[in-house]
């Protein structure tokens, strides 16, 4: 269909028709007919200078003969369902045979309407077309629109994800699975390094996976398209497809994917998804390369700072080291997934960061807190989300709600069941188990079995009560294995009766 203005400002599209025939009066007949009908409409005299026609441009039906010197209607019907299958073929014939009709609607013809043409008939079948193909094209249009929704779902999902390999693995699975190329590399940019690296291949056998090209001008997509085809040297000719990945117009790595020569071009809605697939790749690719950096960074700075806490008080090491395990079986046990168990164990690792924000004398007091003591005390959830938060803000909220109870007795904000985060949940129960079996200062830790008794005595009170199951038969399959480190040197005493206050 052809776009043009109208009065309204809107654009409208008007049908293109061509119509074939020998007929001089026929042709007009018909020409003009679609004329009146406001239909854009173009005429020639037989198939071959249909064919050429139609090589110029697009039609939406062409109306043909049946019987034509040089190349006959079913000739050209066939070339067209070949060459043009978006275009239709309304067939007319002199002959009107339920044979021919019937071979011309195998061929793929829309309709066929009989000589001498009556006009009504033209019209039904015209109007009849046109409805069909807007039909086809609303269609079309929801198929790709909920197609590309689904891809943008996806790609947001596969973006969620911090880890860049894990990006990376998923972004290119799904390539593979939705446009079926042969090979597919993917290389990215650091712009710190000013280098290109071929960060994946697949299907491109002689490649090495981590191999660098220098990109002197990061700015360039000349240079980095010249880069990425150096890292893919004989790779990046044929039937291929290269797209520069980039985030606000700057590109940040490139993304090829090639097909073998027999395999067939990508259609237009197909290229169109994988616009809009790889719009979002280079995106999520900058953000997780810069979450990388940031996270290797923070992490340094973190592990320096729980070693700090260590050195001061040497009695609480260790701690967070058994919580984490506990916490990590747990979730293993729960079938949690990777990135949610690698969360769980930052959170687990930090989960009294906090601590380093208590005043010595109340830290390292080696009795009963005063309630003042204990207030303040209670601040190291909140202190702790505090540190973390810049840099490491999905586990910020972990470690601030590692003391809330299950039944919203807790604190710092007395959430409650669901409402606190599961990872915490699960802390909370690993970080009392492991409180009240280690030894203190003043006493021995209790056994397994009374600490048990009591982390069941506080089902769906204090703890989670199927998270408690969870430990507990990990306690009785794994045994000894799972309570190693239980047993380390006393700790300081930071509350006194009710042990999983502040633990
Ligand atoms: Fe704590
Ligand atoms: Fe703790």
């Amino acid at each position: 269909m052809q776009t043009v203005p109208s009065l309204n400002g809107h654009s409208a599209t008007i049908p293109r028709m061509l119509v074939v025939e020998d007929d001089p009066l026929v042709r007009m007949v018909c020409v003009r007919w679609l004329k009146m009908r406001q239909y854009h409409a173009d005429q020639v005299e037989n198939g071959i200078r249909a064919l050429e026609q139609l090589n110029e441009a697009p039609y939406d039906i062409v109306l043909t003969d049946l019987s034509m010197p040089l190349l006959n209607g079913l000739g050209l019907l066939r070339q067209i369902k070949e060459r043009y299958p978006e275009t239709d073929a309304i067939m007319i014939t002199a002959y009107g045979s339920i044979d021919t009709a019937k071979q011309a609607l195998k061929l793929g013809a829309f309709d066929y309407l009989t000589k001498p043409l009556d006009l009504d008939d033209l019209e039904r079948t015209v109007s009849t077309c046109l409805e069909m193909r807007e039909l086809k094209r609303l269609r079309h249009e929801r198929e790709t629109l909920s197609e590309m929704v689904a891809l943008m779902e996806l790609s947001r999902t596969i973006s969620s994800r911090l880890d860049v390999g894990t990006q990376v693995g998923e972004f290119i699975n799904q390539l593979r699975n939705r446009f079926k190329p042969a090979g597919v590399a993917l290389s990215l940019l650091d712009p710190n390094e000013h280098k290109l690296t071929l960060l994946e291949q697949k299907g491109l056998q002689a490649l090495e996976v981590g191999r660098t090209v220098a990109v002197p001008k990061l700015g360039s997509e000349e240079q980095v398209l010249r880069a990425h085809a150096e890292l893919v040297q004989h790779y990046a000719t044929g039937n291929q497809r290269v797209h520069l990945l980039c985030v606000q117009e700057r590109p940040v790595g490139v993304l090829q994917m090639t097909w073998n020569e027999a395999d067939p071009p990508l259609s237009d809605k197909e290229a169109q998804l994988f616009e809009v697939f790889t719009s979002s790749m280079g995106v999520a690719l900058e953000n997780g390369r810069l979450y990388s950096k940031l996270k290797h960074q923070n992490l340094q700075t973190i592990a320096a700072l729980a070693r700090a806490i260590d050195a001061r008080d040497a009695y609480t090491r260790g701690h967070s080291e058994q919580v984490t395990k506990y916490s990590v079986r747990m979730a293993q046990a729960m079938r949690q997934t990777e990135l949610w168990v690698e969360r769980l164990r930052y959170g687990a690792l930090l989960h009294d960061v906090g601590k380093i924000g208590v005043p010595d004398a109340i830290l390292l007091k080696p009795g009963q807190l005063t309630q003042d003591e204990f207030e303040k005390m209670k601040q190291h959830p909140v202190t702790g989300a505090r540190i973390v938060e810049e840099v490491l803000e999905d586990v910020r909220d972990i470690i601030r709600h590692h003391h809330e109870w299950y039944n919203g007795t807790g604190y710092p904000d007395r959430l409650k069941g669901e409402e606190i985060p599961l990872e915490s949940r699960v802390i909370a129960v690993a970080d009392a188990f492991d409180a009240m079996t280690s030894d203190r200062a003043y006493r021995k830790g209790m056994t397994v079995d009374k600490a048990v008794k009591i982390l069941q005595s506080g089902r769906n009170e204090q703890w989670q009560g199927d998270l408690v199951d969870v430990l507990v038969d990990l306690i009785n399959v794994e045994g000894e294995v799972l309570l190693e480190g239980k047993d380390r040197p006393a700790q300081a005493i930071f509350c006194d009766g009710n042990v999983s206050k502040v633990l």
